[in-house]
């Protein structure tokens, strides 16, 4: 017997129920089908997962040329100093004041979602979340032990905020907060001035927290403004925003995010937090830093590419026969609705199965953007992050796609 070999006596090891129970992402899924098909030589037009394809600016790349320490060391757990300056300045210019103390820099906006959830919510507590939502969420949220309890919008309405009874109506007992995207992953809704006060309003009401996930404020369509949470007076103590690079600047591998509040004890718990996992990369941070020097020249001409692009994607998809979708005020996702039962077993089909002049499409289900059950099954969110010829492509391929499903018995 070898030193690796176990007595038959011994007890298997279990993992946890919280790890069993996680759900794979409807983004990432279907990665494998992917590679398979581009094994068998298939283009797959990439349009589940939100990767922007414009070039990170040369600024923020220099600086990780530039980087001469002789050593790279640990840094502060609240952030660069730097950093945190030019992140109050930004956010001072957009909600209000904001000083560097209460920023906190962290790894991407998904730990900054993370210690938000951590922050507010014991296990077994309750977040309010607009559905559909970003997918990852429940990732998050189960790490954390919250249960996330869905507020559903709907695509008639344009996916905006339900009316204030609706609301009431879903804040219990042990609903510490209320999460709000917007620009809104998966659809792209923006919230007016007037829906980001009533949701001030009812956090408020009900002594909750507002989690602010800001990460696409700048990418708003046809003359949109984006109001942040931190503009909210009434409710100052009770923000947290979430934030990141990683849409802003193209810079999704950089992992920089930022968890920015005005209550002092929630910027505390955030440093606490942050102790565990010391402090997030120097070389990456430097390189926001230039990225926020150079924002409003990056950011010239490139919103208007981005509602070209939608507007390429939804006028080509309009045209599909039983396809719906609704044209997002921001952000670059849309939820589609396509006409069949199951967009799970659609999207793998269209991988596993379909090709159309050598070519396929990968789109994250709808499903997994949804907690409610039975909802989000006919629909499919996608990316407009390619060329507008590209795009319009890929609303074709999806329509032979339709109708290559239905011959081969899938029906509607
Ligand atoms: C709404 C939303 N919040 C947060 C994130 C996470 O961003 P990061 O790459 O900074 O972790 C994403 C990523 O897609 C997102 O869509």
């Amino acid at each position: 017997m070898n030193a690796f070999d176990r007595p038959a006596s011994d007890r298997a090891v279990q993992i946890s129920h919280r790890a069993r129970q996680l759900p794979a992402s409807p983004i990432r899924k279907l990665v494998p089908l992917a590679e398979a098909a581009e094994s068998r030589g298939i283009e797959v037009h990439r349009l589940n997962i939100g990767q922007p394809d414009f070039a990170t600016p040369p600024e923020m790349l220099a600086a990780y040329q530039n980087f001469k320490d002789k050593v790279l060391a640990y840094g502060s757990t609240e952030g660069l100093p730097a950093l945190r300056k030019a992140v109050a300045e930004y956010y001072s210019a957009r909600g209000g004041p904001i000083g560097p103390e209460h920023v906190r820099v962290t790894v991407g906006g998904s730990e900054a979602i993370q210690f938000a959830l951590s922050a507010i919510a014991d296990p077994g507590d309750n977040v309010l979340v607009l559905e559909p939502y970003y997918a990852n969420w429940d990732g998050f949220a189960a790490g954390a032990g919250v249960i996330l309890r869905p507020v559903p919008t709907s695509a008639q309405d344009g996916f905006h905020l339900p009316k204030d009874e609706v609301l009431d109506a879903m804040a219990g007992s042990r609903t510490r907060g209320i999460i709000s995207t917007s620009p809104s992953n998966p659809t792209g809704t923006i919230y007016t001035l007037e829906e980001m006060e009533r949701l001030a309003s009812f956090a408020k009401r009900h002594g909750l927290f507002l989690i602010s996930d800001e990460v696409y404020r700048e990418f708003a369509y046809d003359g949109r403004k984006v109001t942040s949470a931190l503009s909210l007076p009434s409710i100052a103590e009770q923000v947290i925003v979430a934030d990141s690079v990683s849409k802003r600047f193209s810079a999704c591998g950089a992992r920089v995010g930022f968890v920015i509040s005005r209550n002092q004890e929630v910027c505390d718990a955030f440093t606490r937090m942050g102790h565990a996992r010391l402090c997030p990369a120097t070389v990456d941070q430097l390189a926001a830093l230039a990225g926020y020097q150079v924002l409003d020249r990056f950011f010239d001409n490139l919103v208007d590419v981005y509602r070209a692009r939608r507007d390429a994607l939804v006028d080509a998809l309009e045209k599909v026969t039983g396809v719906t979708c609704v044209r997002p005020e921001g952000a670059f996702y849309c939820m589609v609705t396509l006409p069949v039962e199951d967009t799970e077993h659609f999207a793998s089909w269209l991988l596993s199965d379909f090709s159309w002049n050598n070519e396929t499409v990968m789109l994250a289900p709808g499903r997994g953007f949804y907690v409610s059950p039975g909802r989000g099954h006919q629909e499919v969110r996608m990316t407009f992050l390619r060329p507008a010829p590209v795009l319009a492509r890929c609303a074709q391929i999806i329509e032979a796609g339709i109708e290559a499903y239905k011959r081969a018995g899938y029906g509607d």
